[in-house]
């Protein structure tokens, strides 16, 4: 029987190929996307086959995580506790789905990971899993061995395992073209500075440029569709934006975060891309939605990230937020003109053909339309239910 392993290549992955076989008795085949986190997913597919996967599965994933994934949080505005663009959240439930599609392709009847059980990874993966195809097993050999690194480095090396020779990372690390996510360590003291090296996307800010770099970004129905004046597949102009970007700066977060599994967790995220478009993006909505559309928006945005967070992308309840999304983003249309400088992303321009800004009632200069003896007629009624009360009850004295 068969099983498919979501495959990174790394070490914990490839041990995991001979211990499945050993301890299950599945014959393992790998499944490896790529995400846009920069690995070679032929080289990685590659050394699945030679450690004793029976077959490996490698596929270009970037468009439909783009366009069904991360464009959906960019509309949404997905900020999970204000701070997290939620590149790794995004990249689970995608994975699992293709996993699942891979077991069917297959006739596998199981699939596993190497989440850790402390995580919201796991909780991601096996949602999915559970919903889309409650009848796959799921293994999860990351939560049921006790492995220490110096023993994964000894089974590695009895199956002829190879290990790169680069001294392993001391932290955990998940990326995709959203973002970076670096946890463990010496970021598990949230008093700590992060150090230099755990940054790899984005410039220290006090050695960023001198000189600030303007970028002009259009926007149509909340997503972004052009840079600078030229119209760029998603992937691209996101992969484009955050090295743009992360030469700047732009883009670390340091996140004290609520795990899903009741920790609280220090994480450190390079997500220069995603910055810049969320900030953007807000932008050219504070010219097109409506003072009551903004406001309930920003329930919608809370809600989506969290669903994102806790991995309940394949809810009927995400069907129903994007109903909502997808309506209050159909006059999002514009351009936001952005200013990049030591490690800050600022909005200094904005313009849309549907802005419902107009300079014709804004200005204090002359040629306003705005009739302003009608504003005392206004403040008297707006303020009646108030002065009526005071004048009943709060002015009479007595408690
Ligand atoms: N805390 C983040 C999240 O829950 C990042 C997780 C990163 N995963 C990893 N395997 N390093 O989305
Ligand atoms: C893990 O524990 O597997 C990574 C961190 C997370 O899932 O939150």
């Amino acid at each position: 029987e068969k099983i498919i392993l979501a495959y990174s290549g790394g070490l914990d992955t490839s041990v995991m190929v001979p211990w499945i076989k050993e301890k299950y008795g599945y014959d393992v085949v790998t499944y490896t996307c790529d995400l846009g986190q920069g690995d070679d997913i032929q080289k990685i597919k590659a050394k699945a086959l030679k450690t004793g996967a029976v077959d490996a599965v490698a596929e270009d994933a970037r468009k439909l995580f783009v366009d069904h994934f991360v464009f959906p949080a960019i509309q949404a505005g997905a900020l999970y506790e204000h701070k997290y663009p939620l590149a790794t959240a995004l990249g689970r439930p995608l994975i699992a789905k293709l996993m699942v599609d891979t077991a069917r392709k297959y006739n596998a009847k199981a699939v596993a990971h190497g989440c850790t059980g402390k995580g919201n990874d796991q909780v991601r993966f096996d949602v999915t899993f559970q919903t889309l195809a409650p009848d796959l097993k799921i293994v999860a050999p990351v939560r049921e061995w006790s492995m220490t690194r110096p023993e994964a480095l000894r089974f590695a090396k009895e199956h002829n395992i190879p290990v790169e020779a680069t001294v392993e990372s001391p932290y955990s690390i998940d990326q995709n073209l959203f973002g970076r996510s670096c946890e463990a360590g010496v970021l598990e003291d949230p008093w700590d500075e992060p150090p230099a090296e755990a940054f790899n996307w984005t410039t220290d800010p006090t050695k960023a440029p001198n000189e600030p770099e303007y970028l002009e970004l259009e926007f149509k129905h909340g997503v972004p569709v052009a840079m600078n004046g030229v119209k760029m597949d998603g992937a691209d102009l996101i992969e484009k934006l955050n090295v743009i970007a992360g030469k700047h700066g732009v883009g670390r977060i340091d996140h004290v975060e609520n795990r899903l599994v009741g920790i609280k967790s220090r994480e450190l995220y390079e997500a220069p891309a995603a910055v810049v478009l969320h900030e953007a993006h807000r932008e050219i909505e504070s010219l097109c939605l409506s003072k009551q559309a903004s406001r309930f928006k920003t329930i919608v945005s809370q809600e989506y990230a969290d669903l994102i967070y806790n991995g309940l992308w394949f809810s009927a309840y995400h069907q129903d937020l994007y109903a909502f999304v997808d309506s209050n983003q159909r006059f999002v249309d514009g351009f936001a003109r952005v200013k990049l400088f030591k490690g800050k992303a600022t909005v200094v321009g904005r313009k849309s053909d549907n802005s419902l800004y107009s300079k014709k009632l804004a200005t204090y200069d002359e040629g306003s339309s705005y009739d302003q003896s009608a504003a005392q007629g206004f403040i008297k009624i707006h303020g009646l239910s108030q002065t009526t009360q005071a004048n009943r009850q709060l002015l009479k004295g007595g408690r």
